[in-house]
């Protein structure tokens, strides 16, 4: 299988499009780490997962100290094969109105948070020159969408570094991509009304929101070796999205 055996860290991995992407690598063979904030709905997913090809850390990205705690724990229980780079939150506010803490507290969970995960990996995987990390960017991190000022800053942000961690890293054996996802249903969509949900709909080609399992599938297939000629690269996971009006 294509992750039998090898060691993953999620982060983000308690909830939505990170517990997917646990499952799925438990699923095929993996072991895996949730590594999140949320400490109940971490170690309640690891407790139900019922294996010991999983552990909950509790690792807040945003701390330099913690991510590297958690990347030598979880060397320590599973290795480092992989990093689903996933942790995120959402932001919605009229530009004008983004205070700078609104503006901080996205940038440094959705930004430097992922650098700060990717710096831990690559200094983990460097030595044994090989890995893979895929970092969660977003349709928004593609196109402008009104009163998410910060979100998307993070988003483009996300896509442009990972081209550059790729450069970088490509002749170390690491693969470093994306995944952009289109709207998908998970609690990050609880702030927004059933109104705007169904016009979100609509602006999918295929005339629904996306479920976390759809972009499980494609990050388990960036993580593993079937992508192995794959780096530098984003995936849009968007059911039609950006691909235009139909
Ligand atoms: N759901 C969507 O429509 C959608 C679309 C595009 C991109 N994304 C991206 O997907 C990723 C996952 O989002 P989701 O939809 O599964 O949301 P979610 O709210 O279900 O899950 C996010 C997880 O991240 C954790 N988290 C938040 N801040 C953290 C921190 N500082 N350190 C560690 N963990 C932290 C939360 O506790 C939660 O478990 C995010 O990066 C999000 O921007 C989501």
């Amino acid at each position: 299988m294509r992750v039998d055996g090898k060691g993953f860290i999620v982060t983000g991995g308690a909830s939505g499009i990170g517990e997917a992407t646990i499952r799925r690598i438990l699923a095929e063979g993996g072991n895996a780490v949730i590594a999140d904030i949320n400490k109940e709905a971490g170690e309640a997913l690891a407790e139900e997962l019922g294996t010991d090809r999983v552990r909950y850390l509790n690792a807040d990205v945003v701390d330099s100290h913690e991510v590297e705690a958690l990347f030598e724990a979880a060397e320590r229980f599973c290795g480092v094969d992989g990093v689903f780079n996933n942790a995120g939150i959402g932001a919605i506010t009229p530009s004008a109105e983004c205070s700078d803490s609104d503006w901080q507290k996205v940038i440094d969970i959705n930004l430097t948070g992922v650098f700060k995960v990717a710096r831990a990996a690559l200094r983990h995987m460097q030595p044994r020159q090989q890995g893979s990390i895929v970092n969660c960017a977003s349709i928004l991190g593609h196109i402008g969408q009104s009163q998410t000022p910060a979100y998307s800053a993070a988003k483009g942000g996300v896509l442009n570094i990972t081209r550059t961690l790729a450069l970088e890293t490509a002749r170390q054996g690491i693969r470093v991509n994306s995944v952009s996802p289109g709207y998908v249903n998970t609690p990050i969509l609880e702030a927004l009304d059933q109104e705007t949900l169904d016009g979100l709909k609509e602006l999918h080609a295929v005339g629904r929101l996306g479920q976390p399992e759809e972009i499980a599938s494609a990050v388990v297939f960036l993580l593993s070796d079937d992508a192995s000629f794959i780096t530098g690269a984003d995936l849009l996971v968007d059911g039609g999205f950006t691909a235009g009006k139909s």
